[in-house]
C-alpha cells in the first residue's frame, strides 16, 4: 500500500513541499522557524547534500500513486569536544503528512534510521524537537528516546 525507500535526487522538489509544510506547523510553535528557508539556496543545498552524502540517511514514502506523502533524514555529526567519545548522529527532520499520520510510518522511518544508525557503529542518537511540540515528543519517547538536553532561550526583541 505504502512504499518505503530511499530518498533519490529527484525526490527535491516534493520533499521541498513537504519540509515547508512541516515548517509551517514548527512556526506555530517557533516563530523563528524561517518559511523562506527551504526553497532558498542553502535550503535546497542542505536537502542535495542529505539526500547524496554517504554519512546521512534519508527515506521517504510514497503512497500508492506514488506521491510523496512523508519523509525522514539524519545525520552523523561531530559532538561537542567535551562530550566523551563516540560516534552521534541527530534526526535532523520527519514529516507524515496530516492525512497519513498514525499508521505507524512515523515509526517505521525512525526505527529504520535507528537501525542505519546501528550499523553505521552510532553510539548515540538525538532528536531535537520544540518543547511544545508534544506530540512529537510524545512520539520519540514512544520509540525509546528520553530526555537529555534542555536548551532555554531569551527572546530580547530586534
Ligand atoms: C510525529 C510524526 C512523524 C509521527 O508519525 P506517525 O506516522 O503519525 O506516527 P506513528 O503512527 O508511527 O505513531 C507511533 C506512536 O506515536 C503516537 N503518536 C503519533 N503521533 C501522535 C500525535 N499527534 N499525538 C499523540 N501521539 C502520537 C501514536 O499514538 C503511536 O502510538 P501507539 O504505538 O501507541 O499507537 C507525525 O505525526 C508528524 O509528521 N507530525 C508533524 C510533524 C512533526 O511534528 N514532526 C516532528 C518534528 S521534530
Amino acid at each position: 500500500m505504502y512504499l518505503i525507500r530511499k530518498a533519490k535526487p529527484d525526490d527535491l522538489p516534493e520533499i521541498s513541499k513537504l519540509n515547508l509544510e512541516l515548517f509551517k506547523i514548527q512556526h506555530e510553535f517557533d516563530p523563528t522557524a524561517n518559511l523562506e528557508w527551504t526553497f532558498s539556496p542553502d535550503g535546497q543545498e542542505y536537502f542535495k547534500t542529505r539526500i547524496s552524502t554517504e554519512d546521512s540517511f534519508t527515506e521517504v514514502v510514497e503512497d500508492e500513486s506514488g506521491k510523496l506523502i512523508g519523509y525522514i533524514f539524519g545525520t552523523i555529526f561531530k559532538r561537542q569536544p567535551w562530550r566523551i567519545e563516540g560516534k552521534y548522529a541527530e534526526l535532523e527532520s520527519i514529516y507524515i503528512k496530516p492525512e497519513y499520520q498514525g499508521e505507524k510510518l512515523g515509526s517505521q522511518l525512525t526505527n529504520n534510521f535507528i537501525n542505519w544508525c546501528r550499523e553505521n557503529k552510532v553510539n548515540y542518537v538525538s532528536v531535537i524537537p520544540s518543547a511544545q511540540n508534544e506530540s512529537a515528543i510524545k512520539f520519540y519517547r514512544k520509540l525509546g528516546f528520553s530526555d537529555y538536553d534542555l536548551v532555554m532561550h531569551l527572546d530580547l526583541g530586534k
